[in-house]
C-alpha cells in the first residue's frame, strides 16, 4: 500500500485548518508543505508559521518542501516550529552534503528533491547522506501542472543506484498525481504519493484519499 502524503498547496486558503483536519481523519500519512520564495520559483506559498500553527491542529508528520534559493538560511527557522522532514532542492544548494548533515543535526529527517529536468545519477554520492527522497513530476512552483513521464525512468535508476549502494530511502514522487498515475508509480517503486489537486480539489476528499492508500 502507498503512502499518500496530502500538499496543501490545492487546499482552500480560507478553510485550511478544516481541510487538513479532513485529510488526516481519511487517513493521509504527512502533510507536504511547500515554501516558495517568488525567486527560485515565480510563486510565493507559506512560511514557518503556517507549519507551527499546522502542528497545533494535526498530529501527522509534516513534510516541507522548500522551493527556494539558499535552503540553508531556513534551516533554524522550520525546525523551531517542528518540520519533521525538510527537503530541498538539489540544484538550489551548493554544499548539499553539509547542508544535509546540518537537517540531521537538529533531528529532522533529510531530503533531496530533483526536479524533472535534472538527472538521479548524483544519487549515487548522496543516498547515505539522505532520509527522504522527492522525484518531481513537474516543474516546482504550481499546483495543477500536468505530470512529466519522464520520472518513470528516473524511479527505475534510482531503484538501481539504492541496489548499487546498498541504501534504501522512501521515494516520493510529487506533481500530477492521480489514481491512474499513481497506480503506475507504485507498480514503478514510488513509496509516497505526494498528491494536490486529486485531493483537495475534489469534493470527496476522503475517496480520493482511500483511492491513493489502497494503491
Ligand atoms: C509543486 C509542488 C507540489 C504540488 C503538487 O511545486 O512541489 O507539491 O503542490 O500539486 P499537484 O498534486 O496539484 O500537482
Ligand atoms: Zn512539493
Amino acid at each position: 500500500m502507498a503512502k499518500v502524503s496530502a500538499s496543501i498547496l490545492a487546499c482552500d486558503q480560507m478553510r485550511i485548518g478544516e481541510q487538513i483536519v479532513a485529510a488526516e481523519k481519511a487517513g493521509v500519512d504527512f502533510l507536504h508543505v511547500d515554501i516558495m520564495d517568488g525567486v527560485y520559483v515565480e510563486n510565493l506559498t507559506f512560511g514557518p508559521q503556517t507549519v507551527r500553527d499546522i502542528k497545533r491542529i494535526s498530529n501527522l508528520p509534516v513534510s516541507v518542501h522548500l522551493e527556494l534559493l539558499h535552503p540553508e538560511r531556513y534551516l533554524s527557522m522550520f525546525s523551531e516550529v517542528g518540520a519533521d522532514i525538510l527537503t530541498f532542492q538539489l540544484d538550489a544548494c551548493n554544499n548539499p552534503i553539509h547542508f544535509l548533515k546540518e537537517i540531521k543535526k537538529t533531528g529532522m529527517k533529510a531530503g533531496v528533491g530533483i526536479g524533472p529536468a535534472y538527472g538521479v545519477e548524483n544519487l549515487k554520492y548522496l543516498l547515505h547522506y539522505i532520509d527522504w527522497l522527492i522525484l518531481m513530476s513537474v516543474e516546482p512552483g504550481y499546483g495543477g501542472q500536468t505530470f512529466e513521464p519522464s520520472v518513470y525512468e528516473k524511479l527505475n535508476r534510482t531503484l538501481e543506484l539504492m541496489e548499487e549502494t546498498g541504501y534504501r530511502v522512501p521515494i516520493s514522487v510529487d506533481g500530477g498525481v492521480n489514481d491512474e498515475i499513481g497506480r503506475e508509480l507504485v507498480a514503478a517503486g514510488a513509496d509516497v504519493l505526494i498528491a494536490g489537486s486529486y485531493i483537495f480539489k475534489n469534493d470527496d476528499f476522503s475517496g480520493a484519499i482511500g483511492r491513493l492508500k489502497r494503491l
